[in-house]
């Protein structure tokens, strides 16, 4: 820091002053003074960080260490216009930033002709930029789920009115349409408020020692019917007479098999899904022999309105929320949740339990 044009034109005696060097160092903006000529006079730690100084490139003027022309736009403007300035800036170099700069004129008296300096400070904002990002993202998305179904009822509804009412063979039809699209509406303002309640931090389990077959045999009375009408078969896989008890939230363990079952169903054309523990490994799975998913998108599963075909997965009535919800429970219960897949020949979904 010896550099330092500040510590020049301070009273090095002033052991108060060290103490102040210390704090600025330990702030989480960057600070910046400089003079009209571009002269760095003072930097704290904050800044070398942003700005990628080390000892080597210790720079005397602004434009050894920043390119930005926006930043210099801000910088002219404090000079010229003797007012504080604020603006978001995004960087690039050494690493993508965005900055809130606040650039001010200080009347410094600093004894030897310094005295037209102004003061900047860099504060990291990218982080929240990336929340706000996401949020807006977020919204757009959940607009464009809801708004599908909306247009289909609003649309059949219509022609409904318009006539279709008399066609009686066309009329039923389209209010089961009417009605598939309500349902899924449904589906997605319930999943979506699952996951607000989650992300408002009200996920709470109850836990406690509940039988793994009658879980089981609930998830499978829940969804066989669904399994039957298309042909398949669903069964669970624990050894005869084991009584397995496991240490879980109940409803939230129903929930995350029907969702994975559901699932299973859903994406199998040929034979069905098996509900299966494995004890030595601490491993429930959901299996089935359906259509698998390749293996890139693995990764991005459980991620909201992730799906590898929207337009099935809409048809089949999905609100792609599912997988992340069930993610969050599995994390909740402080498991590990483990998919694996074969394009053609199936998906299991492992859920290790262990602790
Ligand atoms: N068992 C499975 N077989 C094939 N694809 C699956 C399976 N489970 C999930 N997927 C894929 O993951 C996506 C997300 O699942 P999910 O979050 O449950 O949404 P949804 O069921 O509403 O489509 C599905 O749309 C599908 O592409
Ligand atoms: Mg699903």
């Amino acid at each position: 820091m010896t550099n330092n044009k500040f510590f020049e034109l301070l009273p090095q005696n002033f052991q108060g002053f060290k103490i102040l060097l210390e704090l600025l160092d330990n702030i989480r903006e960057a600070i910046l003074l400089i003079d009209k000529d571009y002269q760095i006079l003072f930097f704290n730690k904050q800044f070398k960080k942003f700005f990628g100084i080390n000892e080597k490139n210790f720079p005397k003027f602004l434009y050894e260490v920043i390119k930005h022309r926006r930043l210099y736009e801000i910088i002219e403007k404090v000079f010229s216009t003797d007012e504080e300035v604020r603006e978001e800036v995004e960087v690039e170099h050494p690493e993508k930033r965005i900055f809130l700069v606040t650039g001010k004129p200080v009347n410094l008296d600093l004894g030897s002709g310094y005295k037209d300096t102004a003061l900047f400070s860099f504060y990291n904002i990218t982080r929240l930029k990336r929340l706000e990002q996401m949020k807006t993202d977020f919204v757009a998305a959940v607009s464009h789920e809801i708004k599908t179904p909306i247009t289909a009822i609003k649309g059949f509804a219509e022609t409904l009115l318009e006539g279709a009412l008399e066609d009686k063979e066309n009329a039923r039809r389209f209010l089961q349409i009417i009605k598939k699209h309500s349902e899924r509406l449904n589906s997605l303002v319930e999943d979506l408020l699952i996951l607000s309640a989650i992300e408002l931090g009200e996920l709470k389990l109850n836990r406690s020692w509940i039988s793994l077959g009658e879980v089981f045999d609930t998830v499978i009375t829940t969804l066989e019917e669904k399994a039957r009408k298309k042909g398949l078969y669903l069964k669970k896989e624990l050894k005869d007479g084991e009584r397995i008890e496991i240490y879980a939230d109940r409803d939230k363990l129903i929930q995350i098999l029907i969702n994975l079952v559901d699932n299973g169903i859903k994406f199998t054309e040929k034979g069905g899904v098996t509900l299966k523990y494995e004890d030595k490994k601490a491993c429930i799975s959901v299996i089935d022999t359906g259509i698998g998913i390749p293996e890139e998108h693995i990764p991005r599963l459980g991620e909201r309105f992730y799906r590898v075909d929207k337009a099935r997965s809409r048809e089949l009535g999905g609100t792609g929320l599912g997988l992340a919800i069930v993610k969050h429970f599995v994390k909740a219960h402080g498991w590990k949740m483990v998919i694996e897949s074969r394009v053609g020949k199936g998906t299991s979904v492992h859920l290790f339990i262990g602790g």
